[in-house]
């Protein structure tokens, strides 16, 4: 089938890729001419594992070409909007103006025939307005949305391997003209045995913001479980162990630590209560408020206990932060909490170096007034204090040891809970966890 792609940001480039590899004639359409220029070259505008790879071996097959000329998207039958929708500026709300420029842009290159599926995370009721606009321009034209899960660092896999499909049509029918189309297009996860729902247009969007906002929510809730811990002298990591094993709870996103970032789980949020009160429904979100509270307070209490370490005092002291990707095999440090806090440690007089093994260049860009080493036995040269603020590999291995020579001060921070404190303490490392004794 011959598809396009509106938007070849995270989702866009990703997207593309995967609907060549499940075979497919696509193009990848944006507005950014390098970054059409690097994709075209087959190489990721961002860190993503896997993807150039798949890049490369699609792109050999030809079946993978990326434009900046929107009507380049005529003649394909399903037309993705992948572009992405930020927070306001200075307002919760999310900023639409991508989404409706890639809807409109495409207007005159749709055919009586052709499907828009959208895959942007939008706020509930976009899709039954998209729908009215290109219906007014083309009314053979149907508009599907199709909510996208992928999680970065495993964009690849969760994109080929979904663990559901939602597709959101006009009337919610399972009778829909457009569910055999999609059904062909994701035929091999179909398949491979990929649940597949059909919803109405608002169900679909809210599948998307309903998800994330509960796994915001899972982790504000053990992040404040740590808040207690702290109080009580308790183990977080080991509560989250042992309530984890009851099935109706599950282990997965009960890591206590600086808690969560990215460009997605906070903007979504805020964009699902500022959409809620639109609705007159904003009572029902306002624990989301909370949720958004309880995690911009690790940070602070990360800055405090970092104080807490150096023995009451951050002025002059040198501070390594290992990590500043909003997550580990990720170079995103959009809304990134070990930025914020190497920033605010940074303001408060410390001498902060950062170090992570993809994330530098997004970060200095971000925060050009923060030290940068990629080398992390240089990093940590005479630190005061180091403090593990994203889980990458290379850092749950370091040797305490090893690592225990070069630095001025034996003191580490473990913001994600990923060490074994036993094995640092006697190391000769004063250790702190968060939420643990
Ligand atoms: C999230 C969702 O997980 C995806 O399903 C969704 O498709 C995506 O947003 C999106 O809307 O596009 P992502 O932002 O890639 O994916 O990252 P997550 O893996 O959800 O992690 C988010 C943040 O939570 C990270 O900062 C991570 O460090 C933090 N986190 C995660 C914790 O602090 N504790 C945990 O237990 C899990």
């Amino acid at each position: 089938m011959r598809v396009s792609v509106i938007g070849c940001g995270y989702l866009g480039a990703v997207h593309a890729a995967c609907m060549a590899k499940l075979g497919h004639e696509v193009v990848g359409i944006d507005v950014d001419a390098e970054k059409i220029a690097e994709l075209s070259a087959a190489r990721a505008p961002f860190y993503e594992p896997g993807l150039e790879e798949l890049l490369r071996e699609v792109q050999d097959t030809g079946r993978l070409m990326f434009s900046t000329d929107m009507s380049d998207a005529h003649g394909s039958a399903v037309h993705f909007i992948c572009v992405g929708t930020p927070q306001k500026k200075g307002e919760n709300g999310a900023d639409l103006s991508f989404v409706d420029a890639a809807v409109s842009g495409l207007l005159p290159f749709l055919s009586p025939q052709d499907i828009v599926v959208g895959k942007s995370t939008v706020p509930v009721g976009t899709a039954a307005r998209l729908s009215a606009i290109v219906k007014t321009q083309e009314p053979g034209v149907d508009l599907v949305w199709n909510p996208e899960f992928l999680r970065e660092g495993h964009a690849v896999s969760d994109t080929l391997h979904p663990d559901r499909l939602v597709y959101g049509v006009a009337d919610g029918s399972e009778d829909h003209r457009t569910i055999p189309v999609l059904d062909a297009v994701y035929g091999k996860p179909l398949a491979a045995g990929t649940p597949r729902l059909v919803t109405d247009h608002p169900t679909a969007e809210l599948v998307k913001t309903a998800a994330n906002s509960f796994l915001a929510t899972k982790i504000s809730f053990i992040n404040a479980m740590a808040e207690l811990c702290e109080a009580a002298g308790a183990d977080v990591t080991r509560l989250a162990d042992a309530i984890g094993m009851d099935d109706r709870i599950g282990r997965k996103f009960l890591n206590a630590g600086i808690g969560f970032g990215g460009g997605c789980l906070p903007k979504d949020i805020r964009a699902f209560m500022a959409r809620a009160g639109e609705l007159g429904a904003d009572q029902a979100l306002t624990f989301l408020r909370e949720v958004d509270a309880i995690n911009m307070r690790r940070r602070t209490r990360v800055v405090e206990l970092t104080r807490e370490l150096c023995e009451g005092s951050l002025l002059g002291k040198r501070i390594t932060v290992l990590g500043a990707a909003f997550k580990p095999e990720s170079d995103d440090v959009r809304d990134s909490p070990a930025l914020s806090i190497a920033a605010q440690l940074q303001l408060q007089g410390a001498v902060v170096t950062v170090s992570d093994p993809k994330a530098i260049k997004n970060a200095a860009t971000r925060f050009p007034e923060l030290h940068y080493q990629a080398d992390v036995e240089l990093a940590v040269d005479r630190a005061d204090a180091l403090l593990l603020l994203t889980e990458w590999e290379e850092y749950r291995e370091l040797d305490p040891y090893a690592l225990g020579d070069s630095v001025a001060t034996r003191r580490i921070l473990d913001g994600r809970n990923v060490l074994d404190a036993a094995k640092w303490r006697a190391a000769g490392w004063t250790y702190r966890g968060l939420g643990r004794p």
